[in-house]
């Protein structure tokens, strides 16, 4: 385990939304290395945090890192986003103040090869953020069908040349296991055209992305989390949102414009917020990041 955290993104837009000026809870959906839980503690010195993540190593480096300064203000708990009402019930929390979600996968994850989320080195195909449970990218690749394969390269990597790609993935299953990033990263290389191998990034950096929301089912479910999160908020709470690829940005635009229609959200955010040009250059991948933000209105039937 390194000491080099995750750098969270976007920490001064995010925190002029979060912090609170009064006692409060803070729920961190997706907690990571604990950057961002980290500043809301900092800074709003009565606030107490509850987090979420998925994958134990994730977890184990944010309680170290937060429990040392503030230990009596702080929870982090292996849960899913995804089951928020039932986990937050299990603790008797019925409201929250302010939520987070910083959707995606954290550096640590990436620049791990043995998790097998990057294209770099000869890491086995894993990609799952909780390494106890699901399916992983190898089993995928070994098992779908042809249309299968296609269907998640196009809708979840908008690769273009998915059906190449596909091609490709057959043929050499039949030969040998694709169970290595490095194995999978030939297989893109030779399917794509010449020209589209240089320039616009990796050339696998779409099927990667593909095959990790498919293998962790990011897509599914995620209206439902951020409405789940949205109704354990206070009237006057606040909900931020950080997505990484247009697929969840969409989601997170489409669900916000809903509660503003029904009178239920003011939308802080009308237009995402993007990262200044400095911050992109000293963390890279804060380059595609947008952060949403809403309010929970006061509504005579919030209560109900
Ligand atoms: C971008 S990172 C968060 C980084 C964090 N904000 C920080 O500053 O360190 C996203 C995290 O969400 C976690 N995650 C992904 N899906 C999840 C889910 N369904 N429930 C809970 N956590 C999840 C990942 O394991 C990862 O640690």
């Amino acid at each position: 385990m390194t000491e080099d955290f995750h750098r969270p993104v976007m920490v001064l837009e995010t925190m002029s939304h979060l912090l609170q000026d009064r006692p409060s809870i803070h729920l961190d959906c997706t907690l990571g290395d604990g950057g961002h839980a980290l500043e809301v503690l900092r800074r709003s010195p009565e606030t107490f945090v509850i987090g979420f993540d998925v994958d134990g190593e994730a977890l184990s480096v944010a309680k170290e890192r937060l429990d040392r300064e503030f230990g009596g203000r702080f929870l982090a708990l292996k849960a899913d986003y995804r089951r928020l009402p039932e986990v937050l019930a299990g603790l008797g929390v019925p409201r929250v103040d302010t939520v987070l979600y910083d959707l995606g996968v954290s550096s640590r994850q990436l620049d791990s090869p043995e998790r097998g989320f990057s294209y770099w080195g000869d890491g086995p195909l894993d990609m799952r953020m909780d390494p106890e449970k699901g399916t992983t990218a190898r089993d995928i690749l070994m098992t779908y069908s042809g249309e299968e394969l296609a269907r998640i390269l196009r809708d979840y990597g908008e690769e273009r040349f998915a059906r190449r790609i596909v091609r490709e993935i057959l043929k050499v299953r039949e030969e040998r296991e694709i169970d290595t990033a490095d194995v999978l990263v030939d297989i893109v290389k030779r399917a794509i055209p010449v020209g589209a191998r240089t320039g616009g990034g990796h050339p696998a950096r779409k099927t990667f992305q593909a095959l990790r929301i498919e293998v962790n089912n990011e897509l599914g479910l995620l209206q439902r989390a951020i409405l789940d999160g949205f109704y354990h908020l206070r009237p006057g709470g606040v909900m931020a949102v950080l997505s990484y690829h247009s697929l969840e940005d969409r989601v997170v635009k489409s669900t916000f414009r809903s509660l503003s229609e029904s009178g239920e959200a003011r939308r802080v955010t009308l237009k995402p917020v993007t990262p200044e040009a400095e911050e992109v250059e000293t963390n890279p991948r804060a380059r595609s990041a947008k952060l949403r933000v809403v309010k929970r209105e006061m509504r005579h039937d919030t209560f109900i």
